[in-house]
């Protein structure tokens, strides 16, 4: 497995590939990988030669108040499951050579980026599509993989491919979960045990949702009252958002029938975790 550690580095190693005529699987990570991250990893493998995972707590999708510092770095845990999973390529940049001080360029995701988690977090999509587009440009890739826990992310990030003709296809692969349903997080390891049982509050009350709509409730509104009924039950629960919208604008929607995503934010102590459901035209 070869490691590079600068992007002129990653970017010969990449034109190498490519001259060779392999296809590149990119897979962006922050690191502290779990079996949601191998989850991508396992599909990249499938569609493509090479497989680059990069790893990067890039510090311009954090907020002034955000877990930046303590944002798990677990780089040669990270680099054996890399290795057993059969990946080629690590990317694991450096912060100053990735966003340099006189960084003057960004891209701008506009509304989009300003909905979901874009509203409690402002510069959040803004960092991650700059990134990711950066990425994008050092690796060249064919494919890029990317997983559905973050939706308003995966919906930024399918825009801006569009509206800046990227030419990477993604695919967006399924929420991992742990056996008793929480979506998999690097963020779940700050959880205390008794914070962890609480956390599964967010898949129950998606599940209530998803029960109500396979009976047949097409109503948004029935659907997140119902989630933010299910939230009452943990008083000590912090809510950001419960969201029936467009999976692609992010928009509120008012009947689910031609297809939804249902996505919740919350606060467990001071760990904020997101989940989410995609609801079938
Ligand atoms: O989803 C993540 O881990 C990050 O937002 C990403 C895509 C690697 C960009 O930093």
């Amino acid at each position: 497995m070869l490691i590079c550690k600068t992007p002129a580095e990653m970017h010969s190693a990449c034109k190498n590939l490519r001259n060779a005529n392999k296809t590149l699987g990119l897979v962006p990570t922050m690191g502290a990988l779990h079996d949601g991250h191998l989850s991508l990893i396992a599909a990249a493998r499938a569609e493509c030669d090479v497989v680059v995972v990069s790893i990067f707590v890039n510090p311009t999708q954090f907020g002034p108040n955000e877990d930046y510092a303590a944002y798990p770095r677990t780089f040669a845990a990270d680099c054996e499951k890399l290795e057993s999973a059969g990946v080629h390529v690590v990317f694991a940049p450096l912060a100053d050579e990735m966003v340099t001080p006189d960084t003057t360029t960004f891209v701008d995701t506009g509304e989009l980026g300003s909905r979901l988690d874009g509203a409690s977090r402002p510069i959040h999509f803004r960092g991650v599509a700059t990134i990711v587009a950066r990425l994008f440009n050092i690796v060249q890739p064919d494919r890029a993989y990317f997983g559905q826990k973050d939706a308003a992310q995966v919906a930024v990030l399918r825009r801006m491919v569009r509206d800046l003709n990227f030419p990477v296809q993604l695919t967006v692969c399924p929420i991992y979960r742990e056996a008793d349903g929480l979506a998999m997080s690097s963020r779940n390891r700050y959880l205390s045990p008794e914070e962890r049982q609480r956390a599964l509050i967010l898949s129950k009350a998606l599940a209530v949702a998803q029960s109500l709509a396979q009976q047949g409730e097409s109503n948004a509104e029935a659907l997140r009252s119902a989630i933010l009924e299910t939230f009452t039950t943990d008083p000590q629960l912090r809510l950001d958002y419960v969201a029936v919208v467009h999976p692609d604008t992010l928009l509120p929607l008012a009947d689910t029938s031609h297809g939804a995503l249902i996505a919740v934010a919350a606060w467990i102590g001071t760990t904020r975790l997101i989940d989410n459901l995609l609801l079938p035209a």
